[in-house]
């Protein structure tokens, strides 16, 4: 084991009934135990994000909001970034574009990944994560997690991650393992 990586566990959802938190509570544990990371929560709640209101975008020029530029230096900590997201009609939620839109340096030539939430387990929302990642030079991995159809039903049903088997823990390893590679390799890359 090499360097140490800073992970970003990203918080997407910020209403007060939120579903994010069951999933970070079950996820977190598994990401943290994983050797050679070091896992921050970064919870858009917190993060409290005015609504985009920049006069040049963030790609331009640094950004002028006191809490945006506080979101952009939490970003370039990271080595890679892993979002808990649910699915607000068929896309990412409001508030992550917001995040996504309020920085730039931070985003850029790192690797992101997803544990989605929903109906369809948020795939559709992934796709679109996917495609606003590549904006930023990120690198968005294979491996992903969907808590979708009858695992999202039973776990909304008071169900916990415990009872479901040990399927969702396997597609968890898959994305962590995606994660750690591209993290490592472009840390590398970036050092040369
Ligand atoms: C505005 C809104 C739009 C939604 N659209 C979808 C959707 O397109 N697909 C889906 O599977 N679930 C959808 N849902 C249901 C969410 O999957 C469910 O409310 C989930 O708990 C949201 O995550 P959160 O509780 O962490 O905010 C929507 C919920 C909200 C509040």
């Amino acid at each position: 084991m090499s360097e140490t990586l800073k992970i970003g566990l990203i918080v997407s959802s910020t209403r007060q009934e939120r579903f994010a938190d069951k999933v970070l509570a079950w996820f977190a544990p598994i990401a943290a135990a994983q050797p050679g990371w070091e896992i921050e929560v970064l919870d858009l709640r917190e993060a409290a994000l005015p609504f985009f209101d920049e006069p040049v975008p963030p790609a331009a020029k640094p950004v002028t909001a006191p809490a945006a530029q506080a979101w952009g230096e939490k970003l370039e900590a990271m080595d890679g970034f892993i979002v808990l997201t649910a699915e607000y009609n068929h896309s990412i939620t409001a508030v992550l574009k917001n995040a996504f839109d309020y920085a730039f340096e931070g985003w850029k030539r790192k690797p992101i990944g997803t544990v989605g939430y929903g109906g369809v387990g948020a795939a559709r929302a992934v796709e679109h994560l996917r495609m606003i990642a590549i904006n930023f030079g990120m690198v968005p991995v294979a491996g992903g997690v969907n808590i979708g159809g009858g695992d999202f039903g039973a776990l909304m049903g008071g169900k916990s991650f415990a009872d479901l088997g040990p399927h969702l823990e396997k597609s968890a390893e898959g994305l962590i393992a995606d994660i750690d590679w591209w993290a490592r390799a472009i840390k590398a890359a970036k050092a040369a």
